[in-house]
């Protein structure tokens, strides 16, 4: 069965407003590209060619100017929007036609990852076929996530949300690998104290049967949440440093796409044409 993928890039972005009163967050630049191409990037790497994005109500159309249809990068991509952010697991109940039966997998739209070996690891959560995968990332101040403590063989044993006590480093990353069954489990969820449902129990009910597996995004890997004002300038300053070091750009999603061989130079020439004249056409015409 095709591995499919959701961005769900619709929230509130309270914690950076004002900057988020008129623009989406994941409208926002991220260095030189809108925020929304770091996610869409992930799923590309991992090979997955049909996704689903959701935005906010109303969004749509702003989405579809920077993002058509995927024709452009040989994917696939649709939009469905979401009429208030109740909750991670919502994006199951959205996407259920759209999942049909496939497996997914699902990354925040304000969630970046980069580092050595990411391909490997991604493509590895997309074999799984019965269960769910999470990617966990050490972190020094595991009390602002969601967290695991691991087996040796990698299984989860338990999670905690914003643990007070020294539980476990590993907190769980903004991206998740289901099996077809969580559409079911996304529904059958109450509304936790915050009147939002919670991926946290979303995982617990892979957990309690056992099916709950973990990838770790080791020491050569990074993860941030650009979530605050505070992470989002981190992130900024992290790959400028990268890419001007190095001259190769992160998360540039036409060169996924051509690297993959979904797309040719034709497709390329349209994307610089679309761009006009900038510093990432320019990089786009030395592929
Ligand atoms: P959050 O960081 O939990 O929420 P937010 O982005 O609205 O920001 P804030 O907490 O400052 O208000 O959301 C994580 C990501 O998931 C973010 O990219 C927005 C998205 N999201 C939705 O699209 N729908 C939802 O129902 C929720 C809860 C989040």
């Amino acid at each position: 069965m095709m591995q499919k993928g959701i961005i769900l890039a619709g929230g509130k972005g309270t914690r950076m407003s004002p900057l988020t009163k008129a623009v989406n967050k994941q409208l926002l630049p991220l260095y030189d590209k809108p925020l929304i191409y770091y996610p869409l990037s992930i799923l590309m790497l991992a090979k997955i060619r049909n996704i689903l994005i959701i935005v906010n109500k109303g969004q749509k159309e702003q989405y579809k100017k920077l993002l058509p249809d995927g024709k452009n990068l040989g994917i696939k991509i649709s939009y469905q929007e979401q009429d208030k952010p109740n909750g991670l697991p919502e994006a199951f109940k959205i996407g259920e036609k759209f999942i049909a039966k496939s497996n997914v997998a699902l990354i925040l739209g304000d969630n970046f990852f980069y580092g050595q070996n990411l391909t490997k690891t991604l493509i590895r959560g997309t074999k799984i076929k019965k269960g769910a995968k999470v990617f966990l990332h050490y972190v020094k101040n595991p009390e602002l996530f969601g967290v695991a403590k691991i087996s040796n063989n990698n299984k989860i044993l338990k999670i905690v949300e914003k643990p007070k006590n020294n539980f476990s480093n590993y907190a769980i990353t903004g991206l998740y690998f289901f099996d077809n069954k969580v559409v079911k489990y996304a529904k059958e969820l109450k509304p936790s104290r915050r009147g939002e449902t919670e991926i946290t129990d979303l995982l617990k009910k892979y957990l309690k049967k056992r099916q709950l597996n973990a990838e770790i995004i080791g020491r050569g890997g990074s993860w941030l949440d650009t979530g605050s004002i505070e992470d989002y300038y981190q992130t900024i300053n992290f790959i400028s440093t990268i890419e001007n070091r190095q001259g190769f750009k992160i998360a540039c999603i036409e060169e996924i796409a051509y690297k993959n061989k979904w797309i040719g130079k034709k497709h390329l020439d349209n994307q610089i044409k679309f761009y006009g004249n900038c510093n990432y056409s320019n990089y786009l015409k030395k592929l």
